[in-house]
């Protein structure tokens, strides 16, 4: 299958991006075509709710997220590495979500075209508690949704297939302190 790995965090050294190494040295161990991208340096412009891609089917915005968005239309599987910003998603994550909204052009009611059936998350928080993870889980489910026909006509269904939480975990790097969190996360790519 082709898999997408979309790390999402700006820093260096990151935690939720180490995870998403590890989940994808895992994809490439069952024989996967796996794609890690990094949102880190890429130049990524706010929607401004124009809805042109509502009939155009593409964003009229020149930056590099367009690239990114037809990855995710061309991939049988998603994994977001997301680590948690104020109890939910970093804006960049929020805004290329945003972006996706050029896959969803409900007006011309036709049916949609990706292929993406299994979403899995790789997230990180300073936070012990699982619940600090819950509102990026509900993000992505929500996101999900909306490929699921809320919009527009769907033939299959997308799930949010796996989560792995990298918990107490603030300094940059520090997840490597847990090798089993690790482990989960090349498991979890393995597993595919
Ligand atoms: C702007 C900002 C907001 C944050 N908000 C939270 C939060 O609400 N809850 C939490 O547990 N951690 C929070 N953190 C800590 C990060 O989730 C934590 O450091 C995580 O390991 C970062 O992952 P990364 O290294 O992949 O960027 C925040 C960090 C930043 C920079």
């Amino acid at each position: 299958m082709k898999i997408l790995v979309i790390s999402t965090s700006l820093r260096n050294n990151s935690n939720s991006d180490i995870l998403s190494d590890e989940f994808t040295k895992g994809a490439m161990s069952s024989g996967h075509e796996v794609e890690k991208i990094s949102l880190r340096g890429k130049k990524i412009n706010f929607c401004i709710g124009c809805d042109i891609c509502q009939t155009a089917k593409r964003c009229v915005l020149k930056d590099d997220v367009n690239e990114v968005i037809q990855k995710i239309h061309d991939s049988d599987v998603i994994a977001f590495a997301i680590p948690v910003y104020f109890g939910g998603v970093s804006g960049q994550v929020q805004t290329l979500f945003d972006r996706t909204y050029s896959l969803f052009p409900w007006k011309l009611k036709v049916e949609q075209t990706h292929k993406f059936r299994g979403v899995y998350l790789l997230t990180t928080s300073s936070d012990q508690s699982t619940e600090s993870t819950d509102l990026v889980i509900q993000k992505v489910e929500y996101w999900i949704k909306h490929f699921n026909g809320t919009w527009v006509k769907c033939s299959e269904v997308a799930k949010l297939a796996g989560v792995v939480r990298g918990l107490g975990v603030h300094e940059a790097g520090e997840i490597r302190k847990f090798p089993d969190v690790l482990n989960q996360a090349f498991k979890m790519g393995k597993a595919i």
